[in-house]
């Protein structure tokens, strides 16, 4: 390990399918958006296009200063989950770690969105050929997806031992974390995910009342719902909810239509953010509403001030580390973000609104 740049952390994550954070130069050559063959041109190119390193500053909450570097694994998350089902996992690989090893003075390198879920073992696969110590950056995530479910009961006067909470993506690395500790507290999980070999596994350790599924329609009539998986697809059509349901969409690509923002009688929270006020990406659009950042890359921030010189939780997120990540979240003023839905801050109006509609 170099570590050379001292407290400098390495972010990455793969493109947005929106095919819009390359550099202008990128696009010279390429079709117009709208030509048929304009996806495939696209992806074919980024094949052989090296990933961009922007440069992150700013200042935490706490006062200690931000120093990082950010990076794009050159592949969008529809095109990499498509290589990795058509046998091109390797390929997706060597990518993903030439973009890590890119950053490898830094002293710890965060593994964003789907270069941290199952694409990479949640690191596990690549540890070994990494040039720098890794995290996944799963652990906060998973935290502020429980805190957020915790603040949202609490806002909207809802008993959280009363309520069934459904967790879609449950086995990941992220869902696992969650099932685990929101089942100490709410009245009733229900677990899904497509393989049924896993989830039997994860019942048999889960320490509240469970139940499994591997039928996304079994979560109809959870109270709340928290959509965790690694599909780059919408998974849930506008009228599925019903009437009252919390959803917190974790996904990144997000699994909830857009179309959902309609439903007065439905409300959808975009999961794990954090508020991080005086942050500059230089230009860098990281979808997320301004002030804010995802948790795993704010994991990767604290675990790069702590110095930590091994790599961190990878594989699914272990509930006992939530304590310590409460404590260094706390030390670094880092706090879930109030919440937003598809981008747009909630109102006031909003909750009281529907915490009567709940009544
Ligand atoms: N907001 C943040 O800070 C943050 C941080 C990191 C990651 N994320 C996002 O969180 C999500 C989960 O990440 P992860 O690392 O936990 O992923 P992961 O380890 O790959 O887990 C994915 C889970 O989803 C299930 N799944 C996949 N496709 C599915 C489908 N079509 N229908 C139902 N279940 C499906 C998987 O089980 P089966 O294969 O058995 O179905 C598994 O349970 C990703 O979208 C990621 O980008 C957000």
């Amino acid at each position: 390990m170099n570590n050379i740049l001292k407290n400098t952390f390495g972010f990455i994550s793969q493109l947005n399918d929106a095919f819009t954070q390359l550099p202008p130069s990128f696009y010279e050559g390429l079709p117009a958006q709208n030509e048929a063959d304009y996806v495939q041109r696209f992806e074919e190119k980024l094949l052989f296009t090296p990933s961009p390193i922007i440069p992150v500053g700013g200042q935490l909450p706490s006062g200690d200063p931000i120093n990082g570097l950010f990076s794009l694994v050159t592949l969008t998350s529809a095109q990499m989950l498509r290589m990795c089902e058509g046998g091109q996992r390797a390929q997706v690989l060597e990518k993903i770690l030439a973009t890590v090893n890119a950053l490898s003075d830094c002293n710890i390198v965060g593994l964003g969105s789907l270069t941290g879920s199952s694409v990479t073992g949640s690191g596990l696969i690549i540890q070994g050929r990494a040039n720098t110590w890794l995290t996944s950056g799963n652990s906060f995530a998973a935290l502020a997806t429980v805190m957020s479910v915790e603040k949202i009961a609490q806002r909207l006067g809802l008993k959280l031992d009363q309520l069934t909470v459904g967790v879609l993506g449950a086995t990941g690395s992220i869902g696992q974390g969650v099932s685990m500790e929101l089942s100490k507290s709410v009245g009733k999980v229900v677990l899904a995910a497509r393989q049924i070999n896993l989830l039997e596994r994860l019942k048999k350790i889960m320490p509240g009342q469970t139940v499994i599924t591997t039928e996304i329609d079994d979560l109809k009539e959870v109270d709340i719902l928290v959509v965790t998986t690694a599909s780059s697809e919408t998974l849930i059509s506008v009228d599925w909810p019903k009437k009252g349901m919390i959803i917190v969409d974790e996904t990144k690509p997000r699994n909830t239509p857009s179309g959902l923002k309609n439903r007065e009688d439905v409300i959808v929270l975009d999961g794990a953010l954090i508020s991080v006020p005086d942050i500059d990406f230089n230009g860098m659009n990281m979808e997320c509403p301004s002030g804010t950042i995802y948790a795993c890359f704010a994991e990767t921030m604290m675990l790069s001030l702590q110095g930590v010189n091994e790599h961190f939780n990878l594989g699914r997120v272990n509930p006992e580390v939530f304590p310590d990540m409460r404590i260094l979240s706390q030390r670094y003023g880092l706090d879930i973000a109030p919440f937003y839905s598809f981008g747009n801050l909630i109102s006031e109006d909003r909750y009281d609104d529907f915490a009567k509609l709940l009544k």
